[in-house]
């Protein structure tokens, strides 16, 4: 079998790619998030709230379970946050902890975990792919953390693709930006005030103009990367490349 452990797998791209991974008998998957929006007999939840991490450490062994009729083995860090968007000098202290536990913190005791837990596993695919985004790469005013957040997890991936290849495990780990996604996060970015992150109305054009991908496209972009890792130009790569 082919197993998944997907985080944020209740709504948006994390669920799109949970059913499209559902749809072959072949696959499994385990979804971590807070809410279970999920019912079929190859799925199995595991509730986590990332922003308590008292509470992730007590339960991240329920996550990683042997798996042993594995022939493929894929964590993919798809739960992320935005956060309250604002600029810096005018945000809540709390609000970075927030952002950097969701989409940082968590990922990477995940990461740590699967590695700990299958690197050495012989004749077992095992990838993990954290779903970053372009923010990471560029600055966008009233989005500090979550653009700090998604760079600190291209470096991770990059880090702990490099430290596999010195240890000659096979992992492979990617950190992949999936481009302009039709989901929650989208309305909460063109809910923001404009004098709070001055792209908001391109944002809400983006809507308008129908240039938001829907999650299903871009989890069969998803679903081709794990099949034909070859294909990304990096370990920092992106939907283009599918
Ligand atoms: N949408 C875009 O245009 C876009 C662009 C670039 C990158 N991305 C990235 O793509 C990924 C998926 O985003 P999306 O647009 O699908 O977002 P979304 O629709 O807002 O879904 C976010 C997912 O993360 C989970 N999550 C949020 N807070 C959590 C917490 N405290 N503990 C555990 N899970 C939590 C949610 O589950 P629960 O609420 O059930 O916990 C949900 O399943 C994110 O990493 C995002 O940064 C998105």
């Amino acid at each position: 079998m082919n197993h998944y452990i997907i985080t944020g797998a209740s709504r948006g791209l994390g669920k799109a790619l949970a059913e499209a991974l559902l749809e072959d008998e072949n696959n499994c998957v385990v979804g971590v998030s807070r809410n279970n929006t999920i019912n079929h007999p190859r799925y199995r939840h595991q509730p986590l709230d990332f922003s308590d991490i008292a509470g992730v450490e007590h339960n991240l062994h329920k996550v990683f379970t042997p798996f042993d009729n594995a022939q493929k083995l894929v964590l993919v860090n798809n739960a992320g946050v935005i956060g309250e968007i604002g600029y810096m000098g005018q945000s809540k202290s709390e609000h970075f902890e927030f952002v950097f536990d969701v989409n940082v913190i968590v990922p990477a005791m995940l990461m740590n975990m699967f590695l700990q837990s299958y690197q050495h596993r012989q004749a077992v695919d095992k990838m993990v792919v954290n779903i970053s985004s372009g923010a990471g790469q560029r600055p966008i005013d009233g989005w500090a953390a979550y653009c700090a957040s998604k760079a600190a997890l291209d470096m991770l991936s990059q880090t702990a693709q490099l430290e596999q290849e010195q240890l000659g495990t096979g992992v492979r780990v990617f950190s992949l930006t999936p481009g302009l996604i039709d989901t929650e996060m989208q309305e909460q970015i063109r809910e923001a005030d404009a004098d709070q992150f001055s792209s908001v109305q391109q944002f809400r054009d983006y809507k308008e103009t129908g240039a938001l991908v829907s999650p299903k496209e871009v989890s069969q972009k998803i679903i081709r990367l794990m099949e034909e890792p070859n294909l990304a130009r990096g370990v920092v790569c992106s939907v283009r490349d599918f």
